[in-house]
């Protein structure tokens, strides 16, 4: 019987670090918070200097090799600085408090690094109708991760990062068939410190 679990997960990790690899250079080093199974990270891993996954609780799925590490949700266990870039792939709608994790992710990233963020962002009321039945779906033996609902427009993500003082210098708006059958967009943001920003 073949795993289809692990067939699923596997093209859907491909999938989605080929939205974050070509922001990244190869001697980055990398934290990719919200890291979950691990399979994302391990398909960057591959592209960058180092990579070092985080999340809240570990929920046994991460057959990687890659080991984990486990914080409070609130302070990254990391000096500021520390890493060329930060990833947060589907993580920031489930957080309690995103403002306060997108400020620890920016807290950690060096003053010239980024931030790459992926969200879920259905482009109309069909497409939202669609999101929160899959998502519920998805998510239904991860309890947990149904508690927060932060969904955002693509513009409503940008106007958040203006909050932090940061803008995105790119944006890929994307449908895929192997994330969420292509049923609702999904947009990529490389966000940077906005030098103009007072
Ligand atoms: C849908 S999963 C995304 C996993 C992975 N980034 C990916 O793209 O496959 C969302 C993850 O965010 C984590 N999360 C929620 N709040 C968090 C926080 N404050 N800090 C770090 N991770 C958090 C959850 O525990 C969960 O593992």
């Amino acid at each position: 019987m073949p795993d289809l679990e692990n067939f699923f997960g596997d093209r859907r990790a491909r999938e989605i670090a080929r939205h974050i690899t070509p922001d990244l250079s190869p001697e980055y080093e990398v934290i990719d918070i919200g890291a979950n199974d691990c399979r994302v990270t391990e398909k960057v891993a591959r592209q960058v200097g180092s990579i070092i996954p985080v999340d809240i609780l570990d929920t046994g799925r991460n057959k990687t090799g890659l080991e984990l590490t486990i914080y409070d949700g609130k302070t990254l266990p990391f000096p500021e600085a520390s890493f060329d870039a930060a990833l947060l792939t589907f993580v920031l709608h489930h957080a309690v408090d995103p403002a306060a994790l997108f400020d620890e992710a920016k807290r950690v990233i060096r003053p010239d690094g980024r931030i790459v963020v992926i969200e879920d962002t259905p482009a109309s009321p069909l497409q939202r109708a669609l999101w929160e039945v899959i998502h519920e779906r998805q998510h239904k033996r991860d309890s947990k991760l149904l508690e927060a609902h932060d969904i955002k427009t693509a513009e409503g993500w940008q106007q958040f990062f203006q909050q932090h003082r940061m803008r995105a210098v790119r944006v890929e708006r994307f449908r895929n068939m192997w994330i969420s059958n292509g049923f609702y967009s999904h947009t990529a943001f490389v966000v940077e410190h906005d030098p103009t920003a007072t």
